[in-house]
């Protein structure tokens, strides 16, 4: 009877423990690997858990989150007070389409428009889908307001710009890896040098140039940062040639540069302002296209739109976002620990494997000299070292960690920094 009992429990056990056996890090790659698209190439950690600035792998392994979510998570992993606003809401009323009113839109567009200074927002998902409404908008200023002929409005971006993968996207780029194999690109679209005014003074003098859009750091170029003086310069190049500033912040809006947005460094308003990532607080996608009325009222009911734009789960998860943004003084940390990061890595980093270190607030960048290491090597070896960031290009690693990061945590990560840097052989 006894032995029957032992051999019964040890069965339950196992069965038990089967089932609670966690998937490893290679299983969890191979199925991704084989069911897929090979559309990325992650780096090789599986992540299953993560609070602040801070996740862990599968294996329980702890690292610092340096790339977070591609700045989508800049108020943290699991943010109490965002992934409050997303349960509640979702069990109470989470989508109906714009075809209805929802009693959710009104407050959040208040509340978004206050912030930002705009009359009016335009509410989309995914950042692309926001930078494509504000093309929209400028080309139908262009006819209506501008009267350039039909069908023959242009829009002006700056070389090495990134704004997503949509065909419109893609054809703006000037980087092969987005652009080939995806022709035919669409036409009016052209590009002038980043941080050129004399480049884009000559391609706003053409009267058929309804817009010129531009992030006001170049992120996925690699954290290029423009002289001062840069912004104020293409407000008044737009002012004087009647062109709209687009401004693409999705991923410098919101606190990253340690102002609420970059073009506070400046003092400047665009035409048209485009938000997205950290508006959804890294639970939601979350996007907008933000103008002043002579603008925005172009697009009338019917001419543009989106299934899941304006619903009141997203909008609800926004106003969270902007709430922990403004009280918890989120652009000011970043500004600070900004400093702190590029002085300490400025002063310890061997110079001669890194050959520059720029940014501003905590979306910082190191140029890595190609006769040492590569950038996705390093990335490793940091990963191995309890730090996961990613590479832009081969020779630039961005440090963008989650603004919520405290300064000791700061320390901590730029410990394993400059230790996996400095023991490369130079
Ligand atoms: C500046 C900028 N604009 C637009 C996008 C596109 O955003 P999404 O991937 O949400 O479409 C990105 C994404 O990295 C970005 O960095």
């Amino acid at each position: 009877m006894l032995s029957k009992y032992r051999t019964c429990t040890r069965l339950v056990k196992s069965v038990q423990k089967d089932s609670l056996r966690s998937i490893s890090s290679q299983e969890v790659i191979a199925k991704e690997e084989k069911y897929a698209a090979h559309n990325y190439h992650p780096l090789p950690v599986v992540l299953s858990k993560a609070k602040g600035a801070v996740v862990w792998d599968v294996e329980g392994k702890k690292y610092f989150d340096y790339l977070s979510g591609y700045s989508a998570n800049n108020f943290g992993h699991c943010h109490p007070k965002i992934v409050e606003a997303l349960r509640t809401q979702a069990g109470i009323l989470h989508h109906t389409s714009r075809a209805f009113f929802n009693d959710v839109l009104g407050e959040y567009a208040e509340k978004i428009t206050k912030l930002f200074g705009y009359d009016k927002v335009l509410p989309m998902n995914t950042g692309v889908e926001a930078d494509d409404t504000a093309c929209k908008l400028a080309r139908k200023w262009g006819y209506r307001k501008k009267k350039i002929p039909n069908n023959q409005a242009k829009i002006i971006f700056c070389s090495d710009n990134f704004w997503g993968r949509s065909l419109a996207a893609v054809s703006a780029s000037t980087d092969p890896s987005s652009f080939e194999g995806y022709g035919p690109y669409m036409p009016g679209f052209s590009c002038v040098p980043f941080n050129d005014l004399k480049a884009l003074e000559t391609a706003l003098s053409d009267p058929h140039v309804c817009g010129f859009m531009v992030e006001p750091i170049q992120g996925e170029a690699g954290i290029k940062v423009p002289d001062e003086g840069y912004l104020k310069g293409i407000r008044q190049l737009c002012d004087k040639y009647n062109v709209l500033w687009i401004a693409d912040e999705i991923q410098t809006g919101l606190g990253r540069t340690g102002k609420r947005l970059a073009i506070d460094h400046e003092n400047v308003l665009p035409d048209i302002l485009v938000l997205g990532k950290a508006l959804g607080g890294g639970v939601y996608p979350v996007s907008a296209a933000l103008a002043n009325d002579p603008v925005m009222l172009v697009i009338e009911p019917g001419t543009h739109g989106s299934t899941f734009g304006g619903n009141p789960l997203a909008c609800k998860v926004a106003i969270a976002a902007l709430d922990v943004l403004e009280n918890e003084k989120i652009a000011a940390n970043a500004a600070k620990l900004g400093d702190i990061f590029r002085s300490e890595l400025n002063s310890r980093l061997n110079k001669k494997v890194i050959i520059e270190i720029r940014g501003k607030g905590l979306m910082n960048a190191v140029v890595i000299n190609r006769n040492y290491a590569d950038a996705w090597n390093v990335c490793l070896k940091l990963k191995e070292n309890g730090l996961i960031a990613k590479q832009t290009h081969e020779d630039v690693i961005r440090f963008a960690p989650a603004l919520v990061i405290t300064e000791e945590e700061l320390y901590q990560s730029i410990e394993i920094i400059v230790n996996t840097i400095n023991s490369i052989p130079s």
